[in-house]
């Protein structure tokens, strides 16, 4: 995929400004707080539906203004394609696609690929399991819309579930209600989590090799973690589990088992990185992860997404920015820096300087 143009109207600190990009490598480069980060943040948008960054979308809205427009120009495998976006302050978000209301976040997301990576993305490694879950449903739903019908889905069940184990019902009642609700939770969590496998199992393989190559020994495993046991099927093993727990669900109120509460885990060397990484290992196990989602996205949808990244570069010793920018040259890729790194590759610049290009 390529992104051609963006449009950006009263977007944060973009008043009115057009920006073309190129093949290859893009550098977004500017002094700090111009808007290189604001410019990722609205592809961003245009891609997921929403900013990365964990804000109201009408805080995206210029100051003293009551709207905002993102145009997206770019092109796929399978031709030219448009995305409008409309903000207004009413919260009232519409999107377009070649001119076409989206109604649905399961229509939209996965016309425009994106991989994206800040210095937040870290949290990936060291934060809490929801940071990994999150990780793990925005990556998938990119290419299968399947997975994100089923997990929403999921999650309206849940919710049901739930008000059943926190009403005032006697626990009798309870019982019953959740007969006819459990499984279908478990009917739903079992697609899910086989899906969560499946795609843990096709990102590690690129992830090993590509960490082998950038730290030149370390070994990096990633598994999925979930309530597992290799003589029973999701399903089965789901349904033993519930009827176990189910006392002590209706105790505490709230479904303690399924793919909402389960994680990655990411070891190096057989130790598990959330504990044990230092900082610069945790930042490039994301990394790796990152990139290696751009091999799989490609093997699920026959081109390469565009990668973001943003204000990466700053955090790498040389040799490993050198590793990077050979690496990520090979798809369109825009990177986010205040002073363009010495490097031997092609690339386009883009130079920013309060929401415009200069
Ligand atoms: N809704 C908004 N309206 C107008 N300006 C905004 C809005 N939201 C954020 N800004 C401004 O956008 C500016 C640029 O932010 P951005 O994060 O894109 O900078 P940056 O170029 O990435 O800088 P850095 O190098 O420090 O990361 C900030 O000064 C911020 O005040
Ligand atoms: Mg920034």
């Amino acid at each position: 995929m390529k992104i051609n143009s963006i449009k950006l109207n009263n977007y944060r600190n973009y008043k009115n400004s057009t920006i073309d990009f190129t093949d290859g490598v893009n550098f977004i480069v500017g002094k700090n707080a111009q808007g290189k980060t604001n410019l990722l943040e609205s592809i961003y948008l245009s891609s997921v539906g929403k900013s990365p960054k964990n804000c109201r979308e009408k805080q995206i809205i210029m100051f003293n203004e009551s709207q905002a427009r993102i145009e997206l120009d770019f092109s796929t495998l399978a031709g030219k394609k448009n995305i409008k976006i409309y903000l207004d302050k009413a919260n009232k978000k519409s999107i377009k696609v070649n001119n076409l209301n989206i109604l649905k976040l399961t229509e939209f997301v996965g016309i425009l690929s994106i991989v994206y990576f800040s210095p937040d993305e870290l949290k990936l490694i060291k934060e809490v399991p929801e940071d990994r879950r999150n990780f793990l449903d925005i990556s998938i739903s990119q290419f299968d819309r399947t997975y994100l019908y089923n997990l929403l889905k999921y999650n309206k069940i849940l919710k049901q579930r739930n008000s059943i184990l926190k009403s005032d019902n006697s626990d009798q009642t309870k019982i019953d209600e959740l007969k006819l609700f459990t499984p279908q939770l478990i009917e739903c969590a079992e697609k899910i989590i086989e899906k969560r496998l499946n795609f843990i199992e096709k990102l590690k393989k690129y992830a090993i090799n590509l960490h082998k190559f950038i730290t030149d020994s370390e070994i990096l495993d990633i598994s999925y973690s979930y309530a597992k046991d290799d003589k029973l099927t999701i399903k089965e093993q789901l349904s033993q589990e519930f009827e176990k727990i189910t006392t002590k669900e209706i105790e505490l109120g709230y479904t303690c088992i399924g793919p909402h509460r389960d994680d990655i885990i990411f070891k190096i060397n057989d130790k598990d990185c959330k504990y044990f990484s230092s900082q610069g290992q945790q930042r490039t196990v994301a990394l790796v992860v990152k990139l290696s989602l751009m091999e799989v996205i490609k093997q699920e949808i026959g081109e390469y997404p565009i990668l973001l990244l943003d204000d990466v570069l700053s955090e790498l010793d040389q040799t490993r920015q050198d590793k990077l920018i050979e690496l990520v040259s090979k798809y369109q890729t825009l990177i986010s820096c205040t002073k363009i790194p010495n490097t031997n590759i092609k690339y386009n610049t883009i130079k920013i300087e309060n929401g415009t290009k200069i």
